[in-house]
Formats: C-alpha cells, sequence, structure tokens
C-alpha cells in the first residue's frame, strides 16, 4: 500500500506519540467504572482520569483539575457551556470566524429560546474587525461572547484576551473555543482571561477521537446539559451541580482519557513551544512552496496574533473539490477540501462558491513530506488547468 502523507492535522491528527494508543490498550485491560466502586479495577480508571484532568489543567491553564469536565469533542463542549450558560432571551456575540460547533448551537438558541445572535465581521484578509466587535458589545445587551482561537479554515490566531478583556469591560462572558490551539500553541485560560474554554482531545492534544472537554472558571456555574448517573448523590432527584462531575453525565470515555492524558504528557515533555515552533516552519515552507504557483492564493494569514499549522489555498481555474481528490488519489496526499463547517468564514475570504483545499501540519510531518506535498500541489494545479 502507498504510504500516505497526512496533511489534515486541523480535523484530526492521525500520527500520535505511541504511548497514546499502548494507554488505551492498557486501560480497556484494566479499568472498571470510573467513579462508581472502590474496588482495584475502579480506582484504576478513575486514577487515570483524575491524571487527564490534571494533566490538561496544567497545559492548557486552568485553574485545578476540578474545573476540567470532560466531554466527547470540542462540538460537544460548546454546546454544554452555551446551552448551559444561556438565558431564554438574551443576547449573545460570535464571530465570522466561528466553526458551525458555534454557530449553529447560538442559531438554535435564537430560534428555540428567543436569543439574539451578533456576529462581528472578518475583514476579507482575515483579521476581525475590532471595531465592529467593539461596537456590538458597547451597546450593552451582550451577555456571552463565543470566539474562535483560531481559524479553522486560515490557522490566524486571534487576539482574544484582548477580545475577552473587552468582553469582561462591557460586561460579557468570554467563552473560548480552543479546538484548534489546543496543545497547538502555548495558551492559557486563566491569562487569556476566558470563563470557559472548551477543547477537543483529537486534534492537537494527540488524543483518541471522542474526547475533549471544557474548563469552566471556578466562578462560574454551568447548568448541565445532560443528567444521569453520578455515582454519588444517588437520592437527589436531580443531577448534582458540583465539577467536574456536573457536566459528566453516565460513565465517560476513561480508556481514551487514558490516552489523552498520554497525548499531553509527550507535549509536556516535547515543549507545546518547540512543537509550535517546528510547525510553524513546515507551514512557511510549504507556503513560500505553493505562493509559487501562478494564480494561487492563500487564504488569510495576516489576520492575527499568530498562526497554527494550516495554509488554506485557492487556484484560480481550479476546482478545490477536484483538487483535494487529485491530491490523494495521485499522491496519497491527504487534504480538506470543501467549506470546512466554517460558512461565514468562507464567505468573508469570498470563498463562499469555490470553497478550498487546506493543508494541515502537524509535528510529526518532515521536511521530505512538506516538499512531496509542494510538488504534488503544483503537478495537480497544472493537470487541472
Ligand atoms: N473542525 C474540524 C476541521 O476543521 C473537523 O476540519
Amino acid at each position: 500500500m502507498r504510504t500516505l502523507i497526512y496533511f489534515d492535522n486541523a480535523a484530526t491528527t492521525m500520527q500520535k506519540p505511541p504511548a497514546v494508543a499502548d494507554a488505551v490498550v492498557c486501560g480497556m485491560q484494566t479499568f472498571g467504572g470510573v467513579g462508581r466502586g472502590v474496588h482495584p479495577a475502579s480506582l484504576a480508571a478513575g486514577r487515570a482520569v483524575f491524571d487527564a484532568r490534571r494533566q490538561v489543567a496544567n497545559l492548557l491553564g486552568a485553574s485545578s483539575a476540578s474545573c476540567v469536565s470532560f466531554a466527547l469533542n470540542a462540538t460537544m463542549a460548546l454546546n454544554i457551556a452555551l446551552q448551559g450558560l444561556a438565558e431564554p432571551g438574551c443576547t449573545l456575540l460570535t464571530t465570522a470566524a466561528s466553526h458551525n460547533s458555534v454557530l449553529r448551537p447560538l442559531f438554535r438558541l435564537r430560534d428555540e429560546q428567543g436569543c439574539a445572535v451578533k456576529i462581528a465581521p472578518i475583514n476579507p484578509d482575515g483579521s476581525l474587525d475590532f471595531g465592529a466587535y467593539e461596537r456590538m458589545l458597547a451597546e450593552g445587551v451582550v451577555r456571552y461572547v463565543a470566539a474562535t482561537h483560531a481559524s479553522n479554515l486560515t490557522g490566524d490566531v486571534y487576539d482574544v484576551a484582548r477580545m475577552a478583556r473587552l468582553a469582561h469591560d462591557y460586561g460579557a462572558l468570554f467563552i473560548l473555543d480552543a479546538a484548534q490551539t489546543a496543545g497547538a500553541i502555548p495558551l492559557s485560560q486563566k491569562e487569556m482571561g476566558a470563563d470557559v474554554l472548551c477543547f477537543t482531545g483529537h486534534k492537537s492534544l494527540f488524543g483518541p477521537q471522542g474526547t475533549g472537554g471544557l474548563c469552566v472558571a471556578p466562578h462560574l456555574e454551568v447548568r448541565p446539559l445532560l443528567e444521569g448517573g453520578s455515582g454519588t448523590h444517588t437520592y437527589d432527584e436531580r443531577h448534582p451541580l458540583f465539577m467536574p462531575e456536573a457536566l459528566e453525565a453516565g460513565t465517560v470515555n476513561a480508556h481514551g482519557l487514558a490516552g489523552l492524558a498520554a497525548g499531553v504528557g509527550f507535549i509536556e515533555e516535547e515543549g507545546v513551544a518547540v512543537i509550535h515552533e517546528k510547525v510553524l516552519k513546515l507551514t512557511s515552507t510549504f507556503e513560500e512552496g505553493a505562493q509559487s504557483i501562478e494564480g494561487l492564493r492563500v487564504l488569510g494569514g495576516h489576520g492575527g496574533i499568530g498562526r497554527t499549522g494550516v495554509v488554506a489555498v485557492d487556484v484560480e481555474g481550479v476546482d478545490s473539490a477536484l483538487l483535494g481528490d487529485a491530491l490523494a488519489r495521485d499522491f496519497g496526499i491527504c487534504t480538506r477540501a470543501g467549506a470546512h463547517c466554517a460558512p461565514l468564514m468562507h464567505r468573508s475570504l469570498g470563498t463562499e462558491d469555490k470553497g478550498a483545499v487546506r493543508f494541515s501540519f502537524s509535528y510529526f510531518n518532515t521536511e521530505e513530506e512538506i516538499e512531496k506535498g509542494i510538488y504534488a500541489l503544483e503537478e495537480s494545479v497544472k493537470a487541472l488547468r
């Protein structure tokens, strides 16, 4: 079988540190139910889940392990945060850089709870229109801001510390979608001033799919989205409100979380800054090579205070879906083509009709793969023109 070159890391990382799979397998062979008993198998699972909480809290700058509740992914975490905080009729604000994991829960709140949703525009170069953002806040009605840390389409990292400061100045809480940045760039929930930080485990944290969660600042109470077994307070009619179990009805994915802890452990050992620097170098080399192709436009790249390992391209006269297919079929290169669940971002950048082909890199990619990627892109564009 031909070796794949995997450049779809913004969707999910495929190459994981070997310790991740080892930890999952070990968990599957040894774990009982988490928090549902005091026998050794149950305690082993409980310890693994606590370890994952502690490591995630430490890496993401949350206040403590008990501020971290686990969920299936960032989408679920964002749904929990938005539905667990917003009151009927309240006003929420996001930006056009948001993924559907933010936009759709907001539109549901609008349609079913009478909430108002404001959307701060993104400029054609990918940057946030900070003036419009502040004007919307200054109207004094916004209760919650939910914003992405980095665009999953362009990789632009937004100045979320400034956004959170402004939100707080005008009396709003700040919910951060860190799906694209947790594990990819150095960050701290406390330093950024995010009241809630939502993350996924399966991208740059190198965990298995089906892991993720939310870090909730200690001053906040998020209403549970799901009610059910908690292992404690069994005779209470309602799910307990104390963290982290408040947001974790039912048995958590302890097997996956053991893998997540191993992924985070790897990041701690290597250093997130070292990981980010290597990915940035690969990204710049790829971007420089791609820019030499006539008629190719790299989306964004000037919009924020940094970037993740993403290069999304739009090539004049070439259909994005066909380009993505050609890269996979002829060169074994895995990218993501289309609309990337980011409808308003594509609209802002003028690629609503055509979409784009997104290359996204990880710590496990090599310079050699980047060179092959540039060659494959040149050849595929030539063949499709
Ligand atoms: N949100 C993921 C992506 O951007 C799935 O591809």
